[in-house]
């Protein structure tokens, strides 16, 4: 949610911010802007998305070894050109980009205007910029700045310059996150470890209520009280071509071809077939501390939440234990019950949705014991559990989830068979387990080779405006994801839907201008989701099946069918979801939507 990028070197600033802010324009695109210190502070802003600032820019070039740059998803004010950041003070030489939300901006604002201070913007941001420009007198930039974040509340992760102090950049965090890339003479700051990659493989992740004063020198970094903190130097793992499109039109359909990779990946060095069971180093609890719980709790947000509901059965069904999967929004504003035989799980793509981590933060202030399943290595969730299991599915630029989500569930499905294995599951019931799972990626692979298949059916349907998407037990998830997909990229409105409850409301929309997409693989729940699928052929409803491999028997009933290979039950939801994350795709390219940066959307989702 809004992306930043700082430097101070020798390079070229401009073009190196904008290549910057492209590696992070999946956070947000309603805006971006630079601003580069060359012996006055020059600000380059448009309103849309990068490629609207670089056409401004023009092939300008900028004399200065000093930038900032910021891409931004709107919290306060319309994108526009005057609410792109950076942001500026009276003067026009302090510029600052944010990402966050200052939630005491409309008292600043007051006490600001009365002290005889112009806005030019609507945003909450500004006001730190006039802040920052009232604590000046006397102090240096880093000073200042940390003086004025003595009075915000709210959010933050900013960069900041000013043109009465050429050789300094300033960064601070406190809820939204902020990388130091260290160079070689070079010094980068940025919103995560993409736009470092191709300058450096070492970085300082900041911490909640720290700073960061880079110049000539280097970097030192401090609380933002001004106490200065020793950090680690961590290596960022990360290819450069894991964040290329690798010849594919889009992020999103490159990222839903990696899915036999990265659900390997998941597995790989965990999977002990002939035990039945995993092994996940970053759980640090002893076997004993892991039968000693009782219950646990996942709380996500988005499709991480509906990969939660999907370890809800599983855990329920191999390891007997009872679960609860709760949005992160509302976790934290209940009063949950919670004691140290509870273990609440963190599911976050990006280890930074700020609800997510605020639930995270309440399980562990009343007690529970807490881990993460997190994608992005160093995030805050990631490192603020202390605990937990990554899913290794490298970087995921399309805002729509796809490969997060098959590997989160394989993850879940290790922790199950983990768990299940120390309770009730059988050596023999859980090698079946890992064998099927050692045999998905073959399985998923054989799916993506009907992908020309599942593009003429998008082709056919794609000028319905609604949908449903029904399944039962563990298919109920993936109706509700395969619907998210449709909506958040194609733009068509679409439900999900447990498959028998469509009789309780929504079989009133059911006419022939109605398709439904029904997820009726031959599983437990098979013969009663065939029931359902009749309610609906009787009403001429149209209806698109997701079905096992060789039955003949849907033809019948189903105007499409996509077939996907037999699994162990536990694993359907791995392979039926796939399909549905194509015909999202092909919905969307047919309906010329952008596919990776569908409107109003970010890809973290770092403010309430
Ligand atoms: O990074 P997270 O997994 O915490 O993100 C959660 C949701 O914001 C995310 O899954 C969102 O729903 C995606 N756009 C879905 O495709």
């Amino acid at each position: 949610m809004c992306g930043i990028v700082g430097y101070l070197g020798d390079k070229d600033v401009v073009p190196l911010l904008v290549r910057g802010l492209e590696r992070l324009e999946y956070r947000g695109y309603d805006s971006s802007g630079v601003a580069v210190v060359d012996g006055g502070l020059s600000i380059v802003k448009s309103v849309g998305k990068i490629k609207s600032l670089k056409d401004r820019l023009d092939g300008r070039r900028f004399p200065g070894r000093l930038g900032i740059a910021h891409t931004r998803w709107a919290t306060h004010g319309e994108p526009n050109d005057v609410n792109a950041h950076p942001h500026t003070d009276c003067k026009g030489k302090i510029a600052l980009a944010h990402n966050g939300v200052i939630e005491n901006h409309a008292a600043l604002k007051k006490l600001l205007l009365a002290e005889g201070h112009r806005f030019e913007s609507e945003t909450d941001t500004e006001v730190l910029a006039h802040l920052i420009e009232r604590s000046l007198p006397g102090r240096t930039l880093g000073e200042a700045v940390s003086a004025a974040l003595q009075l915000v509340e709210g959010t933050y992760g900013i960069a900041v310059v000013s043109a009465d102090h050429p050789g300094t950049l300033v960064g601070a965090r406190h809820g939204s996150p902020l990388v130091i890339g260290v160079g070689d003479g070079e010094t980068f700051l940025a919103s995560d470890g993409a736009p470092l990659r191709e300058h450096t493989q070492r970085v300082v992740y900041l911490d909640e209520g720290e700073m960061v004063v880079i110049d000539e020198a280097g970097y030192r970094t401090f609380t933002i009280e001004g106490e200065a903190v020793d950090k680690q130097v961590d290596e960022l793992n990360w290819d450069l071509e894991q964040i290329e499109k690798a010849g594919f039109p889009h992020f999103m359909l490159k990222e839903i071809h990696e899915q036999p990779d990265t659900v390997r990946n998941a597995m790989r060095g965990r999977l002990l077939r002939e035990e039945g069971t995993a092994k996940l180093g970053g759980l640090n609890l002893s076997d004993d501390e892991l039968r000693d719980i009782r219950r646990i709790v996942i709380t996500a947000c988005g499709t991480s939440y509906y990969a939660g509901l999907i370890g809800e059965y599983l855990l329920e069904e191999y390891a007997r234990i009872p679960v609860e999967v709760e949005y992160a929004s509302e976790f934290r504003y209940r009063n949950p019950i919670l004691d140290e035989g509870t273990l609440v799980i963190a599911i976050s793509q990006s280890g930074e949705t700020a609800d997510t981590l605020a639930a995270l933060r309440e399980a562990r202030r009343r007690g529970a014991t807490v881990m993460g399943i997190v994608n992005v290595v160093g995030s805050t969730v990631a490192r603020e559990a202390g605990r937990g299991v990554y899913i290794h599915a490298g970087p995921e630029i399309g805002v729509a989830s796809t490969k997060a989500f098959t590997s989160q569930v394989t993850v879940l499905a290790l922790l199950t068979m983990h768990l299940g294995r120390l309770r009730v599951l059988s050596q023999a019931a859980g090698r079946a387990l890992a064998t099927e799972l050692e045999a998905l990626p073959g399985k998923i692979e054989k799916i993506l080779a009907g992908a020309p298949a599942i593009k003429e059916i998008a082709v056919q349907m794609q000028h319905h405006d609604n949908f449903l998407y029904l399944g039962r037990g563990p298919n109920f998830p993936v109706a509700l994801e395969g619907a998210l997909k449709l909506k958040e990229i194609a733009y068509v409105h679409a439900e999900g839907y447990p498959a028998a409850e469509m009789k309780h409301g929504p079989i009133a929309l059911i006419d022939e201008n109605m398709p439904v997409v029904f997820i009726a693989t031959r599983d437990a729940a098979y013969e009663k989701v065939m029931t359902n699928m009749q309610e609906v052929r009787a009403r001429r409803g149209k209806i698109l099946a997701i079905a096992t491999e060789g039955d003949a028997d849907i033809h019948a009933l189903a105007d499409y069918v996509i077939p996907v290979p037999a699994t162990h039950d536990a694993f359907v939801p791995l392979l039926s979801v796939v399909p549905l994350q194509l015909l999202a795709y092909y919905m969307a390219v047919q309906r010329n939507c952008d596919v990776d940066q569908p409107r109003n959307l970010a890809k973290s989702v770092t403010v309430e």
